[in-house]
């Protein structure tokens, strides 16, 4: 059965950037011209899902109300002359199903996918995170990648990967590979959340995009709370290893760079990024800051 089914969990309370995150949802913060969740939306398109469930939380219906067709403001821009920022709503019309449902408590990530367990019934399923981009300027095509080898060998769950810095390993789930003879596409011995940088397998981070196989929801089932109280997607995925499964993971490109929107320090650096990669006013903002910077160098 292809994958075309993509679950997106947005319920968590996004505490590390209170207090914007008070009654705007983490997903919907500008990176550059855009909300985060609108980049992750359409990187699953150009993947070639189809259906999109959004888990969402109390605070998230800016969410859905974003993802609607929005005649009035068409109308408004075409009686007004404006046509040519029709451009910029096209995203509405891509040839994607919506679907949401709430996760009633935030009891964790593991627990946000397991919301989607009727939804999902036999398919296998993406899962990407709706508070982490993939590269700048609509390119990341990892989870195209990851479902082919996914549908080629086989597997049971496939994981993407990005290589951090030592320093940044207790920020994230952990590699072990069983195996780096194919440095793209590897077999998991195991996983591990958050090591120190003493303790860590490897420097492979994963990267937000998951490929699952519905037996996940059994292990996620089993998964007995842990860190905040919360279920961990990373236990059951390596309690599915444990029990025999095939799971692999996927190297990210470079130019598939994760942007985690989840605290400020990473937020700013995104924003940022993106500014001066955008076509029109990337230079600008580019002069502004070598400005800023020169003045801040010559008052030290
Ligand atoms: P985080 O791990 O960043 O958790 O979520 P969080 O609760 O949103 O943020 P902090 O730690 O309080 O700052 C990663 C992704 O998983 C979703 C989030 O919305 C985010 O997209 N998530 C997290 C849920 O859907 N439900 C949860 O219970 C937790």
């Amino acid at each position: 059965m292809p994958v075309k089914l993509a679950v997106i969990p947005v319920a968590g309370r996004g505490t590390r950037l209170v207090p914007l995150t008070k009654s705007l949802p983490k997903e919907m913060l500008p990176v550059g011209r855009k909300p985060v969740v609108q980049y992750v939306v359409e990187e699953l398109n150009r993947c070639g899902l189809e259906r999109l469930l959004f888990i969402t939380g109390p605070t998230k219906a800016a969410i859905e109300n974003y993802f609607d067709l929005d005649v009035e403001l068409v109308n408004h821009l075409r009686e007004t002359g404006k046509e040519e920022l029709l451009l910029e709503l096209a995203f509405e019309k891509a040839d994607l199903q919506y679907f949401y449902t709430r996760q009633r408590r935030q009891l964790g990530l593991g627990h946000a996918v397991l919301c989607a367990e009727s939804f999902v019934g036999k398919e296998p399923f993406a899962v990407a995170l709706g508070d982490t981009i993939l590269g700048i300027n609509e390119k990341a095509r990892v989870v195209e990648r990851m479902i082919q080898v996914f549908e080629e060998c086989g597997a049971d769950a496939v994981i993407a990967f990005e290589e951090t810095p030592l320093e940044e390993t207790f920020r994230y789930g952990i590699a072990a590979p069983a195996d780096l003879s194919n440095p793209e596409v590897f077999p998991l011995a195991d996983i591990v959340e958050k090591p120190s940088p003493k303790e860590a397998p490897s420097q492979l981070a994963v990267a937000s995009r998951y490929i699952f196989r519905p037996g996940i929801f059994e292990f996620l089932k089993k998964t007995k709370p842990g860190k905040n109280d919360e279920i961990q997607l990373t236990d059951a995925i390596q309690a599915l290893i444990a029990a025999g499964g095939k799971v692999l993971g996927v190297k990210v490109a470079p130019h598939e760079h994760r942007f985690d929107i989840g605290n400020f320090e990473s937020y700013f650096g995104a924003f940022l990024e993106f500014a001066l990669a955008d076509p029109d006013f990337g230079d600008s903002v580019r002069e502004k800051m070598r400005a800023l910077l020169h003045e801040e160098g010559s008052c030290r």
